[in-house]
């Protein structure tokens, strides 16, 4: 495992929530984070999915600019795997080199790292600040559906995440049979991006680091299993995570199609 040592910082993230109190500035801000150091897989390419060229550029460059295009992000960050050898001349975003074995590793690193900075820079990320997590293999984003979670959670205590509602009917399966039909009214799927305050996040991802991250598959279930309730707001058939080698091609036509 390649945890970033989180070891004594809950007291340097508790001084930096009193110089958020002390600064001038309104709070809470808005920060992403992007987890970007999968290998994809599933995804049957020959580099890590989120650098395969999708209409023209890598699918990660999709992503970016997306959320660059969010007025109200101050900073966004990209976390890599250690020994990520991509070259990124077309971008100068923020990169952190510790991504982890797991996506909720990759974000708990990540965020370490970024409150680590913010104890020393006030114009990094406070515990108190927002942070906005997304896929970069969710390269269809857009900037109405990214200002629509957050003008849904900024006023809210624990924040939310993009989900759609179950569309099709739910079965369970055994053995490629079905064994069940579940209820679908109160079943969603959650999409990113996720939001959160990060210290916040951070804690909750960090209760479970020691048990290798187990059971937390997003944001929102290292939150749930910290006993909050996130906000679930409508997201966008579109915003789908390019998984799977068909995926490429539907992804490749409907930012075509933006065009
Ligand atoms: O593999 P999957 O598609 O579920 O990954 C979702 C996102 O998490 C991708 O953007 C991927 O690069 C990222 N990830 C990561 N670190 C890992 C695994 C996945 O940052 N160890």
């Amino acid at each position: 495992m390649n945890h970033t040592d989180p070891s004594d910082l809950s007291d340097l993230f508790a001084s930096a929530k009193l110089q958020d109190a002390e600064s001038e500035k309104p709070l809470p801000r808005c920060f992403a984070l992007v987890p970007c150091a999968g290998s994809g897989s599933r995804a049957g390419t020959p580099m890590p999915k989120q650098y395969q060229q999708i209409a023209g550029k890598s699918m990660v460059m999709h992503t970016l600019a997306a959320l660059q295009s969010v007025d109200r992000l101050e900073n966004i960050v990209v976390v890599v795997s250690p020994n990520d050898a991509h070259v990124w001349p077309e971008s100068n975003v923020q990169r952190l080199q510790c991504g982890g074995a797991t996506r909720a590793e990759s974000v708990f690193n990540g965020l370490t790292e970024l409150l680590a900075i913010g104890v020393k820079d006030p114009e990094g990320v406070q515990a108190t600040d927002w942070i906005l997590v997304h896929d970069a293999a969710r390269c269809l984003i857009s900037e109405f559906e990214i200002n629509r979670l957050i003008d849904a959670c900024i006023d809210d205590e624990v924040g939310g995440l993009l989900a759609l509602p179950m569309p099709d009917t739910l079965k369970a399966a055994v053995n490629g049979r079905v064994s069940e039909t579940l209820p679908r009214h109160d079943k969603w799927l959650a999409q990113t991006p996720q939001m959160f305050r990060a210290g916040a996040l951070h804690a909750a991802l960090q209760a479970k680091a020691l048990d290798n991250f187990e059971g937390i598959t997003d944001e929102a279930s290292a939150m749930e299993m910290a006993g909050f309730a996130p906000k679930l707001v409508v997201g966008s058939p579109h915003n789908f995570k390019v998984t799977y080698p068909s995926d490429f091609a539907l992804a490749e036509d409907l930012l075509g199609s933006r065009k």
